[in-house]
């Protein structure tokens, strides 16, 4: 079987505005995330990036409130230099992933403006209108994520539109063809400009109740976090979203990218989803495909814990339909910092475990340097959920890219930045260059080899179960004559371990100890993962 790139590849997501800031406005931007080009690609070493939006927007979301689906903000650039960013990738063998929200646009965006002109208007059904009830209260009690109602009272036309996120970020009517039509010609005005593929925004909020049905609230709801909104965790969320109808959609979305380009094309969903039955449904099946890659987020929560480590992997795999490529994530634009979810030995032998565990992995600028998350005070506070719902916020995950112990981190020239630059000292892609044992120098390390090991790349994945117990996780990636062993010892203790004979080990993250008389008995430092090969690798 022959393995596309989206398989054997690592990702590396980027968010524009936080990346490099190349004009000197305090705002990341398409010419800066060009800069960097060589960073990624040969530097670090991965193989594809994905591009949170830059499209044309109001900002109130930080892009994913869309006002024009086919050019770029004048803020990150313009369509010429997104031509020249995605040429100078494809010179470097990089794949470029573009966000694609079709959940929702601005409402600023045309096709919302006109829609909310009249009743009549053509574009009315192509989002979410709906009378008040007797009372003049929403039609339903679905919420927003970021807090409050889900629908926002028209005055000139009398009626409530929904939104599942800020008020600003009208929700379509996907049951309308007309929309589906108009957001896949979206698609292929970007396939023809040659990107790799699109990470899919909320795909599995476009389809919701055809009867509008109330959500069950959910009894072991948290309280409200804000006194004036209802706690989003307060109703269960079942008709609000994920209505099975979103499964034709995405089919569709695939037959269109299977047979735009050799299938070559790679589509993922974001899908917040932690049952794995259900994240599998959209894989769709052998005959009707849907997502490449459904994200797995579940790492996301993992704790520093052996047991919970591999239940997790192993009922993911177990879950996985015939075909079904897995992935993993362990930070996004959306959540806490990983550096700041675990100390810093367990983030190396996290580090070390997302780039060996079998799938594609998707890393979030920064992560390979340790960035923390910040604290944003109140006054600074960008995120529109954060202000609105305090404690949210997802700011502390955004701030520029820290470069060099020089201002601004080497971020920007400008007098100052969108969010304040978190560490200016200490955590940088320079110094961690010249230290020998960095994080960075871990994560250029462990890519390496990763590129060079069909184990890693494409291997099958198995728990050695023999060495495995409550403290330790052992396992193996194996195809044809090559096989790698991962150990991670989860304990606060060194351990001493008797292995069959090995040829050779590869990485580890607590010491330098690379000695080969020191592999077939060999001592773990706490908290330490090591990554060995069997055979000696070319
Ligand atoms: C997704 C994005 C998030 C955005 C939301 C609404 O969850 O990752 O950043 O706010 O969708 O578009």
């Amino acid at each position: 079987m022959k393995f596309k790139w989206w398989q054997t590849g690592v990702i590396y997501q980027i968010y524009p505005r936080s990346f490099m800031d190349a004009n000197g406005d305090g705002i990341g931007d398409l010419q800066g995330v060009i800069n960097r080009l060589d960073y990624l690609a040969h530097t670090l070493g991965v193989d594809a990036i994905w591009l949170s939006p830059f499209y044309p927007s109001p900002m109130v979301d930080f892009g994913y409130d869309v006002s024009n689906y086919v050019d770029v903000d004048p803020m990150f650039g313009d369509l010429a230099i997104f031509d020249e960013l995605l040429n100078k990738a494809h010179a470097l063998n990089l794949k470029v992933i573009i966000d694609f929200v079709p959940n929702h646009c601005s409402d600023q965006h045309p096709w919302f403006l006109e829609s909310r002109q009249s009743k009549d208007n053509p574009k009315r059904d192509w989002f979410i209108w709906k009378d008040a009830k007797p009372d003049g209260s929403p039609p339903n009690n679905w919420l927003s994520v970021f807090g409050g109602s889900a629908w926002e009272w028209d005055e000139h036309t009398q009626q409530y539109y929904l939104h599942k996120f800020v008020k600003e970020q009208a929700d379509f009517n996907w049951r309308n063809p007309e929309v589906k039509a108009a957001m896949f010609e979206v698609i292929r005005f970007w396939l023809n400009r040659k990107v790799d593929g699109f990470r899919i925004d909320v795909a599995h909020f476009i389809l919701k109740d055809p009867d509008f049905r109330d959500n069950p609230l959910n009894e072991n709801g948290e309280t409200p976090l804000h006194k004036d909104f209802k706690d989003y965790d307060s109703q269960i969320h079942i008709h609000d979203k994920g209505h099975q109808d979103v499964h034709e959609v995405y089919a569709d979305l695939r037959t269109m990218l299977d047979n735009f380009d050799e299938k070559e094309k790679v589509s993922i969903g974001e899908i917040h989803v932690f049952d794995f039955d259900l994240l599998s449904s959209y894989y769709g099946s052998v005959e009707r495909k849907e997502f490449h890659l459904p994200f797995n987020f579940t790492l996301l929560g993992l704790p520093w814990d052996a047991t919970k480590a591999r239940h997790l992997v192993e009922s993911y795999e177990a879950s996985l339909p015939k075909n079904a490529w897995p992935n993993y994530v362990m930070g996004n634009h959306d959540e806490k910092r990983m550096a700041s979810r675990f100390e810093k030995d367990e983030l190396r032998a996290m580090s070390l475990m997302l780039l060996t565990l079998r799938g594609t992995p998707t890393l979030y600028y920064g992560d390979e340097i340790g960035m923390l998350e910040a604290e944003i005070p109140l006054d600074k506070m960008q995120d529109p959920w954060g202000i609105n719902v305090p404690g949210l916020g997802r700011d502390g995950c955004r701030t520029p890219m820290q470069w060099t112990n020089a201002k601004h981190a080497g971020f920007s020239e400008g007098a100052s930045t969108w969010l304040p630059v978190f560490d200016e000292q200490n955590i940088n892609v320079k110094d961690q260059l010249e230290e020998e044992d960095s994080l960075l120098n871990l994560y250029r390390k462990l890519l390496k080899i990763r590129r060079s090991s069909d184990a890693l790349k494409c291997g099958a994945f198995e728990t050695l179960n023999a060495y495995t117990n409550d403290q330790f996780w052992f396992y193996r990636r194996f195809v044809d004559q090559e096989e790698c062993w991962i150990l991670i010892n989860f304990s606060k203790e060194k351990k001493k371990i008797n292995l069959p004979s090995f040829a050779q080990i590869l990485c580890r993250t607590q010491s330098d100890d690379m000695s080969k008389e020191a592999i077939q008995s060999l001592t773990l430092e706490a908290k330490e993962a090591i990554l060995l090969a069997k055979n000696p690798m070319t």
